[in-house]
């Protein structure tokens, strides 16, 4: 058979890739859906299903192709090894078929149990046909590096104001659109890569905020060590009816540890969870309300603006975490719930984000 293939040059060649490159995601696709769809098998069944469709693929189109089985492989085999140019093209493009046919036949055989495990065919089950840069995913492993929320409720008489806050100390956009716009531009895939340089083109004042925020994406020890930041501007009014604009943040007790990335691993995948537990367990956890007030003209409108480092800042008081409580019910957190004395600014992302809150819990429910 090989011989007979081989005979017909590039096109047996072509046939064998495909066959190949078939073979192996037929077996690794395959047992993705197998493991997300119907609950069969774990970790173990995908990893030792993707390496015998990598044998089974190089054991059908080795002596023939040589079994690139992948457009990678070609091009650096071009590039380093010699291998014909005029050959890259067809070689991708049966890989391409190959494997696009495949999973065209898990789609198929899976159809049922994918249908029964995701009705509304979202980004649950997405991961089986292709892998995603996981982002805003509450599944995702805790040494994924993510940005943190810390959402606080004051239980007042008559009233529930809320600090929503998150550990990023700068928001990259000015206005709702803007957000949507970054929101679309981080969408997994591999468009990623283009689109979101795309947006920091077009919204450079973006890229301003990028060296501060990488910093501060990195690793935490502890839930219980990040400064914590709530962006918006809120307006303070006083007895005697004079008032002043202020914003806040949480200033962690057991001050800002971080963790290298191999050390957040080793953690596990609830490393924080866990660790917070555990903390609770020895003892309080605290944070410092740190509020920043602002002089007259400092921007108010725009949660991208920075008020200057100079303006004064005094501590507005203790938040204690004394132990974790399972969620009750269904929590919503909108920071436009104030209480009296406090006024929302002009910020328009402070302002859209009732609307965007309600919806999510009102989605959430449905
Ligand atoms: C246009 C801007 C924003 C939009 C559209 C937006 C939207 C959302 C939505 C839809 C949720 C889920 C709410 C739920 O289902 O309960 C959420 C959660 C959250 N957001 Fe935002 N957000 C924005 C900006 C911000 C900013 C500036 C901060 C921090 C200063 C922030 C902090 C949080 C926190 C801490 C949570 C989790 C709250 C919880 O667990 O209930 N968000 N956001």
């Amino acid at each position: 058979m090989a011989e007979r293939l081989k005979a017909h040059g590039l096109l047996g060649e072509m046939a064998a890739e495909f066959a190949g490159t078939m073979i192996l995601i037929l077996f690794g696709v395959g047992v993705v859906a197998q493991v997300v769809a119907t609950g069969v098998g774990e970790i173990q069944s995908i990893h030792w299903a993707w390496g015998l469709g990598v044998v089974f693929g190089v054991y059908v189109a080795g002596r023939i192709s040589g079994a690139h089985l992948n457009p990678a492989v070609t091009i650096a085999l071009a590039a380093f090894k010699g291998f014909p140019w005029r050959k890259v093209g067809p070689y991708a493009l049966a890989q391409f078929l190959g494997a696009f046919f495949a999973a065209l036949l898990v789609r198929w055989n899976y159809t049922e149990a994918l249908a029964k495990a995701d009705p509304g065919h979202t980004i649950k089950t997405q991961g089986v046909f292709s892998t995603l840069p996981a982002n805003g995913n509450p599944n995702l492993p805790d040494y994924h590096q993510d940005v943190r929320g810390l959402a606080v409720a004051f239980h007042l008489d008559g009233s529930r104001p809320v600090i929503s806050a998150q550990s990023l100390p700068l928001f990259s956009v000015r206005s709702p659109d803007e957000f949507q716009a970054l929101i679309s531009a981080l969408a997994p895939g591999p468009a990623q890569l283009l689109r979101l340089p795309a947006f920091l083109l077009r919204h450079p004042h973006a890229a301003l905020s990028l060296p501060t925020n990488n910093k501060a994406l990195k690793a935490p020890l502890s839930y219980a060590t990040l400064p914590y930041y709530a962006i918006h501007a809120y307006k303070w009014i006083a007895a005697d009816g004079s008032s002043r604009f202020v914003r806040y943040h949480w200033m962690p007790e057991a001050g800002d540890h971080r963790l290298s990335g191999k050390d957040a691993k080793a953690g596990g995948r609830d490393y924080l969870k866990n660790e917070i537990a555990e903390r609770l367990a020895a003892g309080p956890v605290r944070f410092t309300l740190r509020v920043q007030v602002a002089e007259d003209g400092d921007v108010t409108r725009d949660p991208s603006s920075r008020w200057p480092a100079s303006r004064r800042v005094f501590d507005g008081g203790t938040l204690e975490l004394t132990e974790p409580i399972a969620e009750e019910g269904v929590l919503v957190f909108d920071p436009t719930a104030v209480t009296d004395g406090i006024e929302l600014s002009d910020d328009v992302v402070l302002q859209f984000r009732a609307g965007a809150y309600t919806e999510s819990v009102n989605r959430r429910l449905a």
